[in-house]
């Protein structure tokens, strides 16, 4: 077990600067997720830590020492990749050895460790297989299995689930979930999937372009995202956002109005605003109560509705022309072309700047 600590931690390949100042504190045995979508630099900031990327300029520190020229193998981590790195020509047993036979370890103590392994992933019957006579996630157990043996301070994961069929997905997370709790190693995990982070991670650090946007718990980030990015990326379907003209400001709030909105009061969350500006309201779907078509706070006509079984989803044109989104939780039938108003509680959405999105949530 351990803390990892990186401190404006920065990554260039060439003239190119992909990871531009990182700075992120993982406690012993917690379980970090970093998410973000493809390309932000997840893998060039797990593969620094890991020792298999150069750091550029900053610094890496792994229980309190810097490791930034230590190499990969001594720097008590282990690493599980999304194509597994198994060897096809040998058995799962020699397989989830192997970094321990490299090592030249005891027969008795690589035994012992195999089979405890195995034991915590539920893999005695598959042992003596060899990869190809293995399903995807019986694949992937080996490469976490390689990883278990070595005992590592931190396990790195870099989107381990991601050749899995959707079912297999879902499984196979909640089995590393277990395995953290089981364990109780520091973890830092690597993914594009919003719901992998929000369910797995007991801190999740949301990352865009090479940059930071904002670190905290899933349920931090979900109420109170610092901004438009976080807000857009973290939870599903996306959180609608209207253009709003921002009225009167008092301590804490702002009135905001648009030709499809009546004038509401809404929290500013810290941010500041002044009378006239062009701003982002920000409204999860689930927020979103049908009402009569003249009743609630927004107008609109039905355009489209998805029945997902737990929730609905409809896709209401306003009267303005936008568009938005609203998940009821219930078994509704909304047929369109069905007028309706919509209110939500203002105390629960979210008003932002309204700076352009250079990068489009998921
Ligand atoms: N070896 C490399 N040489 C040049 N550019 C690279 C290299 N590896 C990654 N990159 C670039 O760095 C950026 C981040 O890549 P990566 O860390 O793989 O993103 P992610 O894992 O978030 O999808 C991308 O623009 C990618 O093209
Ligand atoms: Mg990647």
């Amino acid at each position: 077990m351990a803390t990892v600590r990186l401190r404006n931690l920065r990554k260039s390949f060439g003239a190119v600067e992909v990871i531009k100042g990182v700075d992120i504190d993982i406690e012993d045995g917690e379980f970090v997720v970093f998410v973000g979508p493809s390309g932000c630099g997840k893998s060039t900031l797990l593969r620094m830590i890991a020792g298999l990327e150069d750091i550029t300029s900053g610094t890496l520190e792994i229980d309190g020492v810097t490791v930034n020229d230590l190499a990969p193998k001594d720097r008590g981590i282990a690493m599980v990749f999304q194509t597994y790195a198994i060897f096809p020509h040998m058995t799962v047993r020699e397989n989830v050895a192997f970094g321990l036979t490299i090592a030249g370890a005891p027969r008795a103590e690589k035994e012992r460790k195999v089979a405890e392994a195995a034991r915590i992933l539920q893999m005695e019957h598959l042992l003596d297989r060899h990869p190809s006579q293995l399903s995807g996630g019986q694949r992937q157990r080996v490469a976490i299995g390689r990883a278990i043996v070595r005992d590592p301070k931190v396990f790195l994961f870099d989107e381990p689930l991601s050749n899995l069929d959707a079912a297999l997905r879902m499984d196979m997370r909640m089995e590393i979930g277990k395995l953290h709790q089981n364990l109780g190693a520091s973890m830092i995990y690597v993914t594009h999937d919003q719901v992998e982070a929000m369910t797995l991670a007991d801190k999740i650090v949301v990352l865009k372009d090479g940059e930071v946007m904002q670190t905290g718990t899933p349920m931090e980030l979900y109420h109170n995202p610092a901004n438009l990015f976080v807000a857009g990326f973290l939870g599903a379907p996306s959180m609608n956002f209207i253009k709003v003209e921002v009225g009167s400001v008092g301590p804490g709030q702002a009135t905001v109005r648009t030709p499809a909105l009546d004038p509401i009061d809404v929290p500013t969350g810290g941010r500041s605003f002044k009378g006239g500006d062009k701003a982002i309201l920000a409204v999860r779907p689930q927020y979103l109560t049908p009402t009569a078509p003249d009743a609630g706070m927004l107008h609109g006509t039905v355009a489209l509705t998805e029945r997902l079984g737990a929730e609905t989803v409809i896709d209401v044109t306003l009267r303005d022309g936008g568009s938005i989104i609203a998940a009821i939780a219930e078994d509704r039938v909304l047929k369109p072309g069905t007028e309706i108003g919509l209110s939500f509680d203002a105390a629960k959405a979210h008003l932002f700047a309204d700076e352009a999105l250079h990068t489009e949530p998921h």
